[in-house]
């Protein structure tokens, strides 16, 4: 068997296909999705990434908005910006793009921000949210995972998801996620004893390791699912995942490829998560 591909740039383009056409009715109606993306630092790889972001805002008609600080900037000083934003009617979404230098603390800064424009979903209310299943702004690559499988027709209920790795923006979340819709999830992560017996037992198996090919076809179970979550750079430049793609797409009845797969639906849902904060801010207007 070889396994079918799950491409992602394609389910994202579909999707941001249609997010523009909701946009262009959201705009009819006064409303004009806003995203405020902040990047202290000059970080090349953040710098690429809050890029990106802001580009895929304007091609689905996103007012998006990159704020770039210098390096020595005080959180005190992001902290009024973040504030700043919090009371703008026309900003919807802020993010703050992680990882940000030693003198500025990642959780203060999350924290600063409101929930009800936490589009990345990290602010522990939205975390929060999530686990109990209300409504919430989701993290953005856990999101995009869930959505992939979906759109390709792969039942969850009663599965069991294996997740590697227990990172707070992948791991975890993703795990949950799929709880949420009725799996049985299971974590494995760097100090778990026979994990490839874990392994072998998923029906779905979600590997967001950050290791190079750390998962071949011993750890994977005929007919499996695999997403690989892993954006790991080559000798030659290339970008690979943490699965060792030539052995398990042999194995595996789904897989996700890198790149092309995991890696372009993560922009998409947060620019998803952007016009529902929009429409949420809109709905609830005047309700107060
Ligand atoms: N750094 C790496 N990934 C992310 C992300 O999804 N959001 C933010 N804010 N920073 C990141």
């Amino acid at each position: 068997m070889v396994a079918e591909l799950i491409k992602g740039n394609e389910i994202a383009q579909a999707k941001r296909d249609e997010m523009k056409d909701e946009v262009a009715r959201l705009k009819e109606e006064g409303v004009i999705p806003g995203l405020v993306v902040i990047l202290v630092g000059n970080d090349p790889a953040s710098l690429s990434y809050v890029r990106g972001k802001t580009k895929a805002c304007k091609q689905v008609g996103i007012n998006g908005k990159l704020i770039e600080l210098p390096e020595e900037t005080s959180e005190e000083k992001l902290l009024e910006l973040i504030d700043h934003y919090n009371q703008d009617e026309t900003c919807h979404g802020i993010l703050v793009q992680l990882p940000l230098p030693d003198h500025i603390s990642d959780t203060a800064i999350i924290e600063a921000i409101s929930p009800e424009k936490d589009v990345d979903g990290f602010h522990p209310i939205n975390i929060g949210r999530m686990m109990t299943g209300q409504r919430a702004f989701l993290p953005c690559t856990p999101f995009g995972i869930i959505e992939m499988v979906k759109m390709k027709g792969i039942p969850i209920e009663g599965k069991h998801v294996v997740v590697i790795g227990r990172s707070n923006i992948v791991g975890k979340p993703v795990g949950q996620l799929f709880l949420n819709e009725n799996a049985t999830v299971t974590y494995c992560h760097s100090r778990t004893a026979n994990m490839k017996e874990i392994t072998k037992q998923a029906d779905i198996l979600v590997v967001a390791v950050g290791k190079m090919h750390f998962v071949g076809k011993e750890f994977v179970k005929p007919g499996a699912v695999v997403i690989d979550v892993g954006i790991n750079r080559k000798d030659d430049g290339k970008l690979t995942g943490d699965v060792n793609f030539e052995e398990v797409e042999q194995v595996a009845s789904y897989l996700t490829p890198v790149p092309k797969g995991v890696g372009p639906m993560t922009i998409t849902m947060l620019l998803q998560n952007t016009i529902q904060s929009a429409k949420w801010s809109h709905q609830t207007e005047g309700v107060h």
